[in-house]
């Protein structure tokens, strides 16, 4: 890939982001939290980035110069160029709603959105989101199942805050978005953690961007923006599609049952010169407590890059299960691949399985012994939605 177009299409799109925080919070210390962000997610090396990325950002930023600001006094103009007919009327299995941060629809919060929604509807309620940053703390309660969040791409639409383990109360309360409902999908919409990187070995600094503790939840074309813990794959089935996923430190934890599928998984972690040694991220933390339980994650068909020297799981708890599938891996992954969180009784119980992957980071030689290299009867089960029992539930099979 070419290293230099690389770059110029992630200054692109987070030049778009940093412009539409401004008009939602022109506030100069919340900036300088962005731009320790964005300073510190500008790599000096390869990044692998979707195509949609500069696509759905482009139409957005060739609009925005044209567009009035909430202040200037203009109030009719604002809503010139919103979509006609959103949101659509309601039928009689799908209802919706509409949010944008400038009024010109139903509510300016997607947790009022939310809210609105009635507890434990059996219809559908889709919620659509118009482009820009939605700078809130957002919760799915459980009593509000089958409610679909619509972004309109994963660049142009953003819900971000900033909490962290010290500020939350705990690492489990510190995402952006916490989705405790079940039958939760999202489309198009990135979810973010805006906290300053910690340093090395700060405490409380963990910052979750999404947690999703809903059983039967579907992702497609989402981003993940963090660095420690940003994804929180909790617990449920749940099937990640064509998403892109930021972190440093166990960017994906939890003890669900997940197939992620054509992911790209993003490494911010410090660079590590060439001839130093160390450790400083990985991938998957997976909490799988016993045997009995099926949960493990998936990753078919991804991609793996970014900074850092980074594992691509430890072990959480004893009965880790995560498996790589036809996934290419940049140098960027460490030789022996795996850690058993320094016990090795561990590695009795972990389950570790790699399958046909490729790239400088994927070679098996140098594993930890309690790798496994899966063979074709084995892989089977993780290799498509079956896995996850997609056909009960995916909407694809509604
Ligand atoms: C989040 O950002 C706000 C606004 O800048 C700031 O006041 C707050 O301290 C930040 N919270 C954390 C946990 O850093
Ligand atoms: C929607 O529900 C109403 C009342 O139950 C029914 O009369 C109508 O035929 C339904 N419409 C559709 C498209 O199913
Ligand atoms: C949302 O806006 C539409 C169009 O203006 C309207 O028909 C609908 O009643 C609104 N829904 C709510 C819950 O406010
Ligand atoms: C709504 O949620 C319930 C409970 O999660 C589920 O049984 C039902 O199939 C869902 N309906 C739709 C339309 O997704
Ligand atoms: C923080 O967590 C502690 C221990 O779990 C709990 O006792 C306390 O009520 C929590 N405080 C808040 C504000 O949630
Ligand atoms: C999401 O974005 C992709 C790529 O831009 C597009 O093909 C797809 O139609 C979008 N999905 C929805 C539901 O808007
Ligand atoms: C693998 O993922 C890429 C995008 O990351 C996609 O273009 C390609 O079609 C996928 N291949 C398969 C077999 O799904
Ligand atoms: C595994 O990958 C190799 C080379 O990338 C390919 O030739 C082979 O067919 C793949 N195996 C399977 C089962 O897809
Ligand atoms: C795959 O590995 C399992 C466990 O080691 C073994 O029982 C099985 O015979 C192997 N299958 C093939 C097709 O090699
Ligand atoms: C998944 O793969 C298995 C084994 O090849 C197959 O039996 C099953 O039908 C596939 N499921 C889907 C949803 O494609």
């Amino acid at each position: 890939m070419n290293l230099k177009s690389n770059f110029q299409s992630l200054l692109v799109p987070l030049a778009a982001v940093f412009a539409s925080l401004y008009l939602i919070n022109p506030n100069p210390h919340f900036l300088n939290i962005f731009k320790d962000f964005t300073v510190t997610t500008l790599p000096s090396s390869s990044f692998y980035l979707a195509q949609p990325f500069t696509n759905n950002f482009g139409r957005d930023h060739h609009h925005r110069p044209h567009k009035k600001h909430p202040d200037s006094g203009d109030a009719g103009s604002i809503c010139d160029d919103f979509p006609p007919g959103i949101p659509p009327p309601s039928t009689n299995t799908t209802s919706y709603l509409c949010v944008d941060r400038k009024g010109c629809c139903n509510f300016t919060t997607v947790q009022a959105a939310v809210n609105a929604v009635p507890d434990f509807s059996e219809k559908r309620t889709i919620i659509w989101i118009n482009s820009g940053i939605y700078y809130e703390k957002v919760i799915v309660p459980k009593t509000k199942p089958n409610i679909t969040i619509q972004g309109q791409g994963y660049t142009s639409t953003a819900i971000a805050w900033n909490d962290t383990a010290k500020s939350a109360n705990g690492t489990f309360y510190s995402g952006s978005v916490q989705v405790f409902a079940s039958n939760f999908i999202a489309k198009n919409i990135s979810f973010m953690n805006l906290a300053p990187i910690p340093g090395p070995g700060v405490e409380g600094a963990q910052a979750v961007a999404m947690r999703i503790s809903g059983d039967q939840a579907e992702f497609r074309g989402c981003g993940f923006f963090g660095a420690q813990d940003t994804l929180h794959d909790d617990k449920g089935r749940h099937y990640f599609k064509d998403c892109y996923i930021q972190g440093s430190i166990d960017f994906i934890f939890g003890d669900a049952r997940s197939l992620y599928e054509n992911c790209q998984l993003v490494s911010i972690a410090n660079p590590v010169p060439p001839g130093q040694r160390g450790i400083n991220g990985a991938v998957t933390a997976h909490g799988r407590v016993s045997m009995d339980e099926n949960t493990g994650f998936a990753f078919v068909n991804c991609t793996i890059g970014g900074n850092g020297r980074i594992w691509l799981g430890r072990a959480w708890r004893p009965f880790s299960r995560v498996v790589f599938a036809f996934t290419t891996m940049s140098d960027i992954i460490a030789p022996e691949g795996w850690n058993d969180f320094n016990d090795p009784s561990r590695d009795q119980t972990i389950f570790y399985g790699e399958y046909n992957c490729s790239g400088p980071g994927a070679s098996t030689a140098l594993r930890v012994s309690y790798v496994q290299r899966l063979n074709d009867t084995q892989v089977f089960p993780f290799l498509n939605t079956s896995y996850i029992d997609g056909d009960q539930w995916l909407e694809v099979y509604k």
